[in-house]
């Protein structure tokens, strides 16, 4: 009678539900199984044989949540807010009736409880988990642009009390089963037998919750007017603007419905949840962020792009050509996939240096006890540093990441094609040269590609995989597969000058830099960008990468392109700055800024070369002049091929070049204007600053058609 969940009531009158959800390796929240909770929560609370509950899964989780896919084509569709009422309130009441249903429920945590999944375990009246580090516990809804639906912004703080349940909240922090007993969120951990000790804690369960107890307080107060709770109150809020810049409405909701929820009765409390459920999913902002940060990244993780029918290589060695700052980090990330990795430099010496380097930054992980002696032993005796290439032959793959610049990049190839089996796989870190004219000097062009990492290696999730124009399948699929092992976000592009995110990203940064120029105060410039959603201002960004990196890319594009070549807003800039002023960047001491013994302050002769402007313009014109700028050129890419999928230009500029989560990226911000809307302002923006806002005629036609670039959904 239950398609989702099994119900099996013991001699001893326990009835033991397993939510087995089908279709899903994880449990999801699907029509069929909230009309199977109802069900069940009717049955143990009008079946007199039938004393209490256990709640746990035949799955490796115990339940994922909400299902995200349904969700954004949920709200995508144009919704009123009666709609939107409705889809906040499809589980939270049930939830309700099944902790006062009058027979306590125990849920047994097998797997990770995440989000909804949480959510039902706090609603029951006791809690065990599975002591095992794959049982992990989070609400995790506020990194996605939503809050806790289902009781848990209500539930939690009740359970531990608001100064420790509002940072778990707000972060989407994942528990540990420890962690989840020592904060009071789990009452007994178990082994093998967690079914049998959460059996047994159904007859000592108490069957009304506390706060539906007479005389029951918030664990630590919940008033405002609490001294210590009202500053942590303030204090959450500052930080949420300062980290925020007010550009994501979930932790303000959030805050909201903690600060006055925990003073109202549990009923009217999860009724302002829902409310503030109801106003976030009828808001843009959930929508992108659930969209591509979860559903858009997930199937991408999965290789939505790998060809198929080829089947799987066999890798177990790779080699890593330049041992500088990305060699190391990919060699790095390598090894620590399991892979034996050997890195070459020019010399043994410089190789060896590289592997030292990483050695070092493993000791203070060591020291600071964030990693075990063991596996960094482990991982370190998996890197061989060399300079002899013939030590590269038994390699399946190998990254090339020297300096770059094409002569010595070929030199590299070549010497490569001497020692690699025939169908090792050549990849380039390179992030501007073009992959098809790098592929000319080797004789097996069909298996060189692109693998852009990204700075630090380590820590930046995507990989842009670049196909050149005869790159074949097979190397494709494989490149992936390795991007897999790595556990990185591939999205897979064409083959242009700058690739995609880096086309996209210098977009934005030579239209900051020629803002200066056009007598934007510098402060202004830097945190217009930051009260956009940047996580740094452009100019600093520049500093840090070197003003010259830029300025070096654009001569070569200038001597590649010759007559065609236009001067973009930022290279007069550049080349005062590089060229004239010797203010290369910040590894030279002063850029942009001063660096003076570590501290970091605008060059005070900066408004000597470029006089402010007497009239300064107003933070939301530069605001949308450095997000449109990208979001035009990433069109454009689309335009020409160079991006197959928004879905991947939004995860890429979202993960490789922190264009701000909230919008969901660079195609999703074009959408949540309204491409009408963006096509309109583009050309009153190119009025005023220049051609390069102009609209393509491409673009132009798809906004007179009202054609987004994610398809509509139809109303639910
Ligand atoms: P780096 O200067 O830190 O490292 C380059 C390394 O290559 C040095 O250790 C050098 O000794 C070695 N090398 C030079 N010629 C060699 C040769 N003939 N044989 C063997 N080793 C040789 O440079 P970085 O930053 O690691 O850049 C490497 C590549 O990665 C470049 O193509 C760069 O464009 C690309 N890239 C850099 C990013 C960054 O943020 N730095 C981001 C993405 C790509």
């Amino acid at each position: 009678m239950y398609t989702t969940l099994n119900l099996e009531v013991g001699a001893d009158g326990v009835a033991v539900v397993t939510i087995d959800v089908p279709g899903s390796t994880a449990n999801v929240m699907t029509p069929a199984f909230r009309a199977d909770l109802a069900a069940v929560i009717d049955r143990v609370g009008s079946d007199a044989g039938v004393v209490g509950a256990v709640i746990t899964s035949a799955k490796a989780d115990f339940m994922a949540g909400g299902d995200l896919k349904a969700m954004v084509e949920q709200f995508s569709a144009p919704l009123t807010k009666d709609e939107a009422f409705r889809i906040a309130t499809l589980m939270s009441p049930l939830l309700r009736k099944l902790e006062t249903s009058g027979k306590p429920f125990v849920a047994a945590i097998n797997g990770p409880a995440m989000g909804g999944g949480l959510e039902l375990a706090l609603a029951c009246h006791a809690r065990v988990a599975l002591d095992s580090p794959q049982v992990r516990l989070a609400l995790p809804e506020v990194t996605l642009g939503l809050i806790p639906g289902a009781g848990g912004s209500q539930r939690l703080p009740r359970l531990i009390g608001v100064q420790k349940a509002l940072p778990l909240l707000l972060k989407g922090t994942v528990l540990g089963v420890r962690q989840a007993e020592e904060l009071g969120l789990v009452d007994n951990v178990a082994g093998a037998d967690l079914v049998k000790v959460a059996r047994s804690m159904v007859a000592a369960a108490n069957p009304v919750q506390p706060w539906d107890r007479k005389g029951y307080q918030v664990p630590g107060g919940a008033g405002f007017f609490d001294v210590d709770l009202g500053a942590a109150y303030n204090l959450t809020a500052t930080s949420i603007a300062k980290d925020t810049a007010r550009n994501y409405p979930a932790p303000i909701a959030l805050l909201t419905v903690v600060a006055r929820g925990v003073m109202l009765p549990m009923d009217a409390a999860l009724h302002l949840e829902s409310c503030h459920f109801a106003k976030l999913v009828l808001d843009p902002v959930a929508r992108n962020m659930v969209r591509t940060s979860f559903v858009s990244k997930g199937e991408l993780d999965k290789l939505a792009r790998r060809p198929r029918d080829i089947p799987p290589g066999k890798l177990s060695q790779v080699g890593v050509i330049g041992a500088g700052l990305m060699g190391g980090g990919v060699a790095q990330v390598c090894a620590a996939a399991g892979l034996e990795v050997r890195l070459v430099d020019a010399t043994l010496e410089q190789a060896a240096a590289g592997k030292q380097r990483l050695a070092d930054v493993y000791a203070k992980l060591v020291q600071r006890g964030r990693m075990a002696q063991d596996k960094v032993d482990g991982i370190l005796a998996r890197i061989v540093p060399t300079a002899d290439y013939a030590q590269l032959s038994g390699c399946g793959l190998v990254v090339e990441a020297v300096f770059e610049n094409r002569e010595v990049k070929s030199q590299v190839f070549r010497k490569l094609q001497e020692v690699l089996a025939p169908d090792a796989i050549i990849a380039s870190n390179t992030s501007s040269l073009p992959i098809t004219g790098l592929a000319e000097g080797v004789s097996h062009p069909e298996r060189f590609i692109g693998l852009h990492f990204f700075s630090p290696v380590d820590r930046m999730p995507l990989v842009e995989v670049v196909t050149g124009a005869l790159t074949a399948e097979r190397t494709l699929a494989h490149a992936l597969d390795f991007i897999k092992l790595l556990r990185k976000t591939p999205i897979v592009v064409k083959d242009s000058r700058g690739f995609f995110t880096t086309r996209v990203i210098s977009a934005y940064l030579t239209e900051s830099m020629g803002m200066l120029a056009e007598g934007v105060k510098p402060a202004l410039i830097d945190n217009a960008a930051k009260l956009a959603g940047m996580p740094i201002g452009p100019l600093s960004l520049v500093d840090e990468l070197t003003i010259e990196l830029g300025y070096n890319a654009m001569n070569q594009e200038k001597a590649d392109l010759g007559e065609a070549w236009r001067a973009p807003p930022g290279y007069p800039v550049q080349h005062k700055f590089v060229a004239e002023l010797d203010r290369k960047g910040r590894r030279y001491g002063k850029g942009f800024y001063d660096y003076i013994d570590g501290r970091k302050t605008l060059w005070p002769g900066l408004d000597a070369v470029y006089p402010p402007a007497p009239e300064q313009p107003a933070v939301d014109e530069l605001k949308r002049r450095m997000l449109y700028i990208q979001s035009l050129e990433a069109a454009r890419c689309f335009e020409e091929g160079v991006i197959a999928d928004p879905a991947e230009g939004d995860v890429g500029s979202v993960l490789g070049i922190a264009f701000p989560a909230y919008t969901g990226g660079v195609f999703s911000l074009i959408d949540t204007v309204g491409i009408r809307t963006f096509v309109e302002q583009c050309e009153q923006l190119a009025d005023r600053y220049g051609e390069r806002y102009r609209p393509s005629a491409w673009l132009k036609a798809r906004a007179a058609r009202g054609e987004p670039f994610y398809p509509a959904a139809s109303a639910a």
